[in-house]
């Protein structure tokens, strides 16, 4: 499913007033309910949240467990025009733990088109407990 107007809308609510990168992610569990986050900066910098890790906090407080998250989408604005951008390495962590591995993420350019990526290739042997 694409997303992309629906991440448009939420980049909007993006807070990124130092970096002026914004990001925005909808995160999609098997039911289909849609959790979207933006990125939230702070003055002490390393307080920033992340869009994907935002959003799928959300969706953990709406009760999704471990393996309830299908897909991830994110939508980044670099200031100046639309941009690529895969997750972090601590989002791809969090993704990964939260759907079992399993997840797709949607990565969409300023066309508005996705490339799609598997959390086992964008994260190799995730750390585990
Ligand atoms: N950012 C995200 O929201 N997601 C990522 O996966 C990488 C980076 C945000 C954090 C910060 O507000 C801005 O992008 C620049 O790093």
């Amino acid at each position: 499913m694409n997303l992309f107007g629906e991440l448009e809308n939420l980049l909007s609510r993006a807070y990124a007033p130092y970096s002026g990168f914004r990001v925005a992610s909808l995160v999609v569990d098997g039911e289909g309910h849609r959790y979207g986050g933006v990125n939230v900066e702070s003055a002490a910098y390393p307080t920033t949240m992340c869009a994907e890790r935002a959003a799928i906090f959300r969706a953990v407080a709406e009760g999704c467990a471990p393996g309830d998250i299908r897909e991830v989408h994110i939508l980044a604005h670099d200031g100046e025009k639309l941009v690529e951008a895969a997750p972090c390495g601590a989002c791809r962590q969090v993704i990964a733990e939260q759907s079992r591995n399993a997840a797709k993420v949607f990565v969409y350019g300023p066309d508005g088109r996705a490339t799609a990526y598997t959390i086992a290739r964008l994260l190799p042997h995730a750390f585990t407990l």
